[in-house]
């Protein structure tokens, strides 16, 4: 993974890079399953990784309901875009590609074509005034219902289920892993979010915050260790608030717990979690990181601004002060080497240009290995949109941003200069995109490392000497 990212800043992009900048992932295309069942289903994920877990979900549903998934969506009876709100820019990608679906539904009329995600949340049967091709808008916590509105579809009907809900996690729903290495893969442990942030769209999109029951995520890990995964990633919008209690209320679990569960379900799987807010990151999770080495010393843990009175207008419930705080902790508990990211968002409103020189000095003294940063998009319904006014002109919000970003590959490069001269232990995921002669793997931290194959292969563990870094990767040899 490329680690600096900021593809609302790039224009020429193609649609697939297009595409990622709904968020930070690539956008992924469904493997094949090729069970030999009747129809197939086409499905392409936008936006954070719920989105791609939850596109695992979908695919389990209507696997059962007859389809096998394909890549080429040529092939499809059925295409799904699982889409993404976050900002505007994410939202055209996938108007643009309603656009190219267009293409091939002309050649293929009885194709169907559902949004699913947090765009039908947002915009609800407007979709299908907005969007003819449009057959089927459903939000994400109505997945079950897929079954029956395709069937209303197949009966010359177009379908919306956006209802949100408080209990829904499809904890008993087996994924379908797509595009998975066969090494690492994602685990949901809980749904919605209950912050407010000013900015952001997600609350309305994906509804109330509820957790996973915790037997339910431990046997996931198990199922996925049973069929040779090495790495797991918690999911979740604030996964530090994690909780759970049993129905007779004779358990309760939070993160920690649940973290410390997962460790030990194999000491050889891999432990990592996104995102922690910086207002409920605790301690003891990070006392339970350091107790388990197999729980990954890596943190995303997005700021979003340097300067309290703009954390203040986004409602993040911290300042700059309490979040010095948990990087300090951080560092005392895990230790200088923790990986450490963030999110930034740029040109915020009535950011001042001296607000932004504190995003950029809180940069500087945290030192992050990486960053995922934006400028303000405002979102139709937040907080921001009906209370602040979006009035930093396009061309500052820009020119702020490659700041932040300029700022970040300096740091970066800092930060990796550091790990030169030292082994790390690398899961090895795949071959390097650019030679086959190479691996690539990610180091605890999260850093992609590449080094020369020799007998290793994907899944193992490499102990690799580091002698060369760019702004965003890790070069090293295996050492026996
Ligand atoms: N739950 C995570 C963030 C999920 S959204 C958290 O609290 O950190 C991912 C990132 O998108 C956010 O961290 C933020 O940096 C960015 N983002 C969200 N809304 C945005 C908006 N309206 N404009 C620009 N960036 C935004
Ligand atoms: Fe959005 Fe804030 Fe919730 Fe993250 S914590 S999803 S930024 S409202
Ligand atoms: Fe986008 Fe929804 Fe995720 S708005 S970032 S896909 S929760």
């Amino acid at each position: 993974m490329e680690p600096i990212v900021d593809l609302d800043f790039i224009d020429n992009r193609t649609p697939e890079q297009a595409a990622a900048a709904a968020n930070s992932c690539d956008t992924k295309v469904t493997e094949e399953t090729n069970t030999g069942k009747s129809r197939k289903l086409y499905i392409e994920s936008y936006g954070c990784q719920m989105n791609f877990s939850d596109s695992e979900i979908v695919s389990s549903i209507m696997f059962d309901q007859g389809f096998d998934t394909t890549s080429d969506i040529e092939q499809a009876d059925l295409v799904f875009l699982n889409t993404c709100s976050i900002r505007e820019k994410a939202e055209q990608t996938v108007r643009n590609r309603l656009g190219q679906i267009n293409y091939y539904k002309k050649k293929k009329p009885e194709m169907m074509v559902g949004i699913l995600g947090c765009m039908a949340e947002r915009l609800k049967k407007s979709l299908l005034e907005e969007e003819k091709i449009v057959d089927l808008v459903v939000g994400p916590d109505a997945y079950r219902d897929l079954p029956n509105l395709v069937n209303h579809v197949d009966g010359g009907q177009k379908a919306v289920n956006v209802l949100l809900s408080r209990e829904e996690t499809y904890a008993d729903i087996n994924p379908i892993r797509l595009n998975s290495n066969g090494v690492s893969a994602f685990i949901s442990i809980m749904r919605g979010c209950d912050n407010m942030c000013s900015f952001c769209v997600v609350p309305f999109t994906r509804g109330r915050e509820r957790s996973r029951d915790a037997h339910s995520i431990v046997r996931e890990a198990e199922a996925l260790v049973a069929q040779g995964y090495k790495e797991v990633t918690l999911l979740g919008q604030n996964v530090d608030s994690y909780k759970w209690a049993s129905e007779d209320g004779s358990e309760n679990v939070n993160f920690a717990q649940l973290l410390e569960k997962v460790a030990l379900v194999s000491p050889d799987l891999r432990v990592r979690f996104s995102t922690s807010h910086p207002k409920d990151i605790t301690d003891e999770v990070l006392y339970t990181m350091k107790k388990y080495d197999n729980i990954c010393k890596y943190i995303h843990l997005p700021a979003q601004s340097g300067n309290s009175r703009v954390l203040e207008l986004m409602n993040r419930t911290y300042d700059r002060d309490w979040y010095i705080n948990r990087v300090d902790a951080i560092r005392r508990i895990l230790g200088e080497d923790c990986g450490i990211s963030s999110d930034m968002i740029a040109g915020f409103c009535s950011e001042t240009e001296e607000e932004h020189q504190d995003t950029l000095s809180l940069m500087d003294y945290v030192q992050y290995d990486y960053s995922y940063m934006f400028f303000y998009s405002e979102r139709p319904g937040t907080l921001a949109a009906r209370k602040l006014e979006d009035d930093v002109p396009l061309e500052v919000k820009k020119r702020r941003l490659q700041e932040i970003i300029d700022k970040q590959r300096e740091t970066s490069h800092n930060r990796n200069k550091r790990d030169v001269g030292k082994v790390h232990k690398v899961l090895v995921e795949n071959f390097s995109k650019k030679s086959d002669e190479f691996l690539s793997g990610r180091n605890d931290q999260n850093k992609v490392v590449i080094f020369p194959k020799k007998h290793y292969k994907k899944g193992d563990y490499v102990n690799v000497f580091v002698n060369d870094c760019s702004v965003g990767t890790l070069f090293g040899e295996a050492v026996d």
